[in-house]
């Protein structure tokens, strides 16, 4: 993806090419660099940040050198934190880990203390002048997102952003979602990060762009001669993201109350997966290319009126039920919600794109949580053909074609179409040619922040939210939200376990159509 691709490839712990990079445009070396925490007692720390960079340690993605600083509150030092940090996974290799912990250490102090970043600061320019790095700094704001501005100015304050441009060390940001609770609070944060970044030190993550799975929407339509001419109008009747989670809001109470489905997956997961079926192809498989294209699709959504939302859309809140079997609370009786709560945990939309290619395909999208399944997929509905002629022979009606885009947690691609079942008569059935990653491959497909920490090290941004994307996905939040405030549509109920509202079923069959199962 980086066009000044030097010819080093990556080597993996065998020696042979990294199969990450491989056959990739990436063929780079990863910098030396520091990469300091916020929030590194955290839960993402523990669960995501620290697996995915022990992973590019032992594949020699991360360069030697390389180092990670956690900087929280918990007055721990480089031995708790090491030991707080070793992944719970029972195939950890521990001369690796010992290895890469090597490479870990702590410092304790709070986000507003100017004196604490201070030290931080002679701590980064020591463990530099030690480790023999250039000085190149990845900042990693793991933390609430309230702490993101606080965090900002006390690096802002203390010195610690320089860039010296192409040719010396550099600095960089990687800022967790939710960027922002609406659009103007995004603005103001975009307008506070931009007061100490250029934007192309900035990295807001989406771990569904390193989904490999994600990746590969753009290969499937743009690497292939046959997808793309039937990728419009012309071809395709209509499109179905679906993110279900079979999960409950996992002790997220306070985070979750204020966000609901819409801002929690709507605005980056599901409206990042809705570009990239949908965008132009690009001139370059470059950042901003890419993300031009992106961004064009979101300004081709004209934010839903009033109106629309109440037509278009569907919230949900699910109620007591079970999830494979096994009892399950309702959202009003998660530890930290109210009985009132009014929060949804399901929403399902009708989006229309208008451009020359879209016009008249519907985007239909939903995400919930306690669905009955664990499942996200795009499925690309293709129109009938223009002429009936079986029917003369009894088949009165067929299936489309379908081509499922399967994101998680069977990955793979299939398309289904008509053949004729054996027999005398004439029979169509569907039937499916099926592509599995694991069956294909080998492996499951690497963890999302593994791709994205290594690409930030590389200084490639394509995989990651632009300013101008973010806002945009907010202009379509903030005007389902404010007629949502309003109480329209109701929040509609449904039992953990099931596939959602039965409104949801009814925003499909209005126009002739069904949800696909999943
Ligand atoms: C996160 C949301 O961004 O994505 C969670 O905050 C959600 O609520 C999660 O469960 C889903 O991610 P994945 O990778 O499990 O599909």
């Amino acid at each position: 993806m980086t066009p000044d691709a030097a010819a080093t490839p990556a080597r993996g712990a065998t020696g042979v090419e990294n199969p990450l990079r491989e056959g990739s445009i990436t063929l780079r070396a990863a910098d030396p660099c520091t990469i300091v925490v916020f929030g590194a007692s955290g839960d993402l720390t523990h669960r995501k940040l620290i697996p995915a960079l022990y992973a590019l340690a032992r594949e020699k993605s991360l360069h030697p050198k390389s180092a990670v600083i956690g900087f929280a509150r918990r007055p721990w030092d480089d031995e708790a934190f090491r030991r707080a940090a070793r992944p719970d996974s029972a195939d950890l290799d521990p001369h690796e880990w010992n290895r890469f912990a090597a490479s870990l250490f702590y410092r304790s102090g709070t986000f507003e203390n100017a004196a604490d970043y201070a030290t931080l600061g002679r701590s980064l320019t020591a463990l530099e002048r030690e480790r023999g790095t250039p000085g190149n700094r990845i900042f990693y704001f793991a933390t609430p997102p309230d702490a993101y501005p606080t965090i900002l100015e006390g690096l802002r304050t203390a010195g610690l952003v320089h860039d010296a441009g192409p040719e010396g060390p550099w600095t960089r940001v990687i800022i967790e979602k939710p960027f922002g609770h609406d659009l103007a609070s995004a603005r103001n944060l975009n307008a506070q990060v931009h007061a100490s970044f250029d934007e192309r030190q900035v990295y807001r993550i989406d771990h569904y762009l390193g989904k490999e799975t994600v990746q590969n929407i753009l290969v499937l339509r743009l690497g292939n001669g046959i997808f793309e001419p039937l990728w419009n109008n012309r071809y395709v009747d209509h499109v179905q993201i679906s993110v279900a989670e079979s999960v409950g809001i996992e002790g997220r109470a306070n985070y979750f109350e204020r966000a609901g489905v819409l801002r929690d997956m709507l605005q980056n997961h599901m409206l990042q997966l809705l570009t990239l079926t949908a965008m132009e192809p690009p001139s370059r498989f470059e950042a901003d290319a890419v993300r031009d294209e992106k961004a064009k699709v979101l300004r081709a959504l004209a934010p839903l009126s009033r109106d629309e939302v109440i037509a278009r859309t569907v919230r949900g809140q699910y109620g007591p039920g079970a999830v494979a079997g096994v009892s399950v609370p309702g959202y009003c009786e998660e530890p930290g919600v109210g009985s009132g709560s009014q929060t949804e945990s399901y929403l399902a939309a009708k989006f229309e794109i208008d451009n020359w290619r879209w016009a008249g395909v519907p985007f239909y999208v939903r995400s919930g949580k306690r669905l009955a399944k664990r499942a996200t997929e795009i499925v690309i509905v293709f129109r009938h053909p223009p002429y009936a002629l079986f029917r003369s022979a009894g088949c009165e009606s067929l299936e489309a074609n379908v081509l499922r885009l399967r994101i998680q947690p069977d990955e793979g691609i299939s398309l289904s179409f008509g053949s004729k079942a054996p027999g005398p008569s004439l029979h169509i059935d569907p039937v499916r040619m099926d592509f599995n990653y694991l069956t294909s491959f080998g492996a499951d497909p690497p963890e999302a922040y593994q791709r994205l920490l290594l690409d930030c090290n590389l200084g490639d941004s394509t995989l990651f939210a632009r300013r101008d994307e973010v806002e945009l996905a907010w202009e379509q939040v903030d005007a389902i939200a404010a007629a949502w405030q309003d109480g329209v549509p109701g929040l509609s109920k449904y039992p953990a376990g099931s596939w959602g509202p039965t409104e949801a079923e009814r925003l499909l069959t209005r126009d002739g159509r069904r949800w696909y199962r999943l």
